[in-house]
C-alpha cells in the first residue's frame, strides 16, 4: 500500500461542500488503487480569520510543508469583504501560493462533448477546445512593490500597485510553458502587453530568447487585450497559452466558460519542489453556498490533476476523470452545467453518483 499524507484546505462559501464530494471519491480510489490517504483538515482564508485572526495561520503552511499535496476548495466571502487587506481571506491564498513557491499555474480548459451545448458559445466554436494555461503565480502586480495606500505631496490619496518581473521569474515560468506545449499540440502563445508595458517587452524577449532550445514548439506572441477577443472568436487556434499572474488571471476565467461553466475548471499549482496545491479555478460562490448547488467537479477533476502529478498515480488519475465522464454522460447537471430542459441535480447528487460510476 501506497500511503500519501494530503492537507485539505476546504476554505469558505461552497468550499466544504465541494470538498466532502472530493474526499468520498478519493476513498474509494483509494481501495481500489490500494492507496492509503491520511487526510489533514487545516485552516485558510475567512473561516481560518474566524477561528485565529489570521487568513493563513503558520501551522497551516508547516502542514502544508509536511504533506505529499493539497488539496484546497475556496476562500472568501462577503462577511470578509471590509476587513483591512492584510487579513483578508485572498491575502491568506496569495500567502499559501509564495509560502510554498508555486510560480507555475496550469489551468486546462477542455471541453468534454457532453456540455458542448452548456456553453453560452455556439457549439461549432468551442466544440473540441483543448487549452492550457500556465499562468505565472507568484509574481507580477500581485506581488510587486511599492504597492499601497500613498498620500500625494497635494495631500491626495493615491492606491499603487506594481507590476514587474525579473529575468528569472520571467525564465522559470516560460521553462514550465514551453515544456507543457511540448507534451501538447507544440503551439505557445505568449500572452503580453508588450506594446505599452516595459515588463512585458522584458517578457517578450526572454520567451524569444529561450524558442531555439524548444525548435519543435511554435511560438506566437499576442497582446492580452486581443488574445480576450480571441478566445471567445476563435478558441480553436489556442494550445499552450503562457502569460502573467494578473492577465493569467482573466483569461483562465475566460476560457473557463468556453467549457460551459467555471465549475468545471481545475488547476494545478507548482513550485520547483515540494507539494503542490490543487484547486478549482473559481471561487467561494458565496451566493449559492449552503444550498447544494454547487457543481464539485472543478474540485474532483483539480484532485484527478494531484493524483496525476504530485502522487504519481496515472491510473488512478484516469478512473477518477472517466467517472466524471460516466456522471455527465448519465446526464447529471447542476445548474450552472445545465441546458434548456436538463433535469437539475444538486452537489450531493452528483458526488453520490460519482460513487456509483467508480464502482
Ligand atoms: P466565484 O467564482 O466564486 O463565483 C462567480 C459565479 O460563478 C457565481 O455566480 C457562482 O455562483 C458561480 N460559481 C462558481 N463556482 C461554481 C460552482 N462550483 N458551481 C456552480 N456555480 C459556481 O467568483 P466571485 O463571485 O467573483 O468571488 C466570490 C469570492 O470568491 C470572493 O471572495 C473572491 O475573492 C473569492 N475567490 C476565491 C478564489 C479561490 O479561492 N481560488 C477564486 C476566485 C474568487
Ligand atoms: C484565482 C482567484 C485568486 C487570484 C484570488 C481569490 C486571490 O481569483 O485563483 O483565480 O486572483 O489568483
Ligand atoms: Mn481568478
Amino acid at each position: 500500500t501506497q500511503n500519501y499524507r494530503i492537507t485539505l484546505l476546504p476554505g469558505d462559501g461552497i468550499g466544504p461542500e465541494i470538498m466532502a464530494v472530493t474526499v468520498e471519491a478519493l476513498k474509494k480510489l483509494g481501495a481500489q488503487f490500494d492507496l492509503s490517504f491520511e487526510f489533514v483538515t487545516a485552516l485558510i482564508g475567512g473561516s481560518a480569520i474566524d477561528a485565529t485572526g489570521s487568513p493563513l495561520p503558520e501551522a497551516t503552511l508547516e502542514t502544508c510543508r509536511q504533506s505529499d499535496s493539497v488539496l484546497l476548495a475556496a476562500i472568501g466571502g462577503y462577511k470578509w469583504d471590509n476587513v483591512p487587506r492584510a487579513q483578508r481571506p485572498e491575502t491568506g491564498l496569495l500567502g499559501l501560493r509564495s509560502g510554498l513557491q508555486l510560480f507555475a499555474n496550469l489551468r486546462p480548459a477542455t471541453i468534454l462533448p457532453q456540455l458542448a451545448d452548456a456553453s453560452s458559445l455556439k457549439r461549432e466554436v468551442v466544440e473540441g477546445v483543448d487549452i492550457m494555461v500556465v499562468r505565472e503565480l507568484t509574481g507580477g502586480i500581485y506581488f510587486g512593490a511599492p504597492k499601497g495606500l500613498f498620500t500625494t505631496e497635494a495631500g491626495e490619496q493615491r492606491g499603487v500597485n506594481t507590476m514587474g518581473y525579473t529575468v528569472t521569474e520571467i525564465d522559470r515560468i516560460a521553462k514550465v510553458a514551453f515544456e507543457t506545449a511540448q507534451k501538447r499540440q507544440k503551439k505557445l502563445c505568449s500572452v503580453d502587453k508588450a506594446n505599452v508595458l516595459e515588463v512585458s517587452q522584458l517578457w517578450r524577449d526572454r520567451v524569444n530568447a529561450m524558442a531555439p532550445s524548444y525548435s519543435d514548439v511554435e511560438v506566437t506572441h499576442m497582446y492580452v487585450d486581443n488574445a480576450a477577443m480571441q478566445l471567445v472568436r476563435n478558441p480553436k487556434q489556442f494550445d499552450t497559452i503562457v502569460t502573467g499572474n494578473l492577465f493569467g488571471d482573466i483569461l483562465s476565467d475566460i476560457a473557463a466558460m468556453l467549457t460551459g461553466s467555471i465549475g468545471m475548471l481545475p488547476s494545478a499549482s507548482l513550485g520547483a519542489d515540494g507539494p503542490g496545491v490543487y484547486e478549482p479555478v473559481h471561487g467561494s460562490a458565496p451566493d449559492i453556498a449552503g444550498q447544494d448547488k454547487a457543481n464539485p467537479l472543478a474540485q474532483v477533476l483539480s484532485a484527478a490533476m494531484m493524483l496525476r502529478y504530485d502522487l504519481n498515480q496515472p491510473a488512478a488519475a484516469d478512473a477518477l476523470e472517466t467517472a466524471v465522464m460516466q456522471v455527465l454522460d448519465q446526464g447529471y447537471r447542476t445548474g450552472d452545467i445545465a441546458a434548456a430542459g436538463d433535469q437539475i441535480v444538486g452537489c450531493q447528487a452528483i458526488g453520490a453518483a460519482l460513487l456509483k460510476a467508480l464502482d
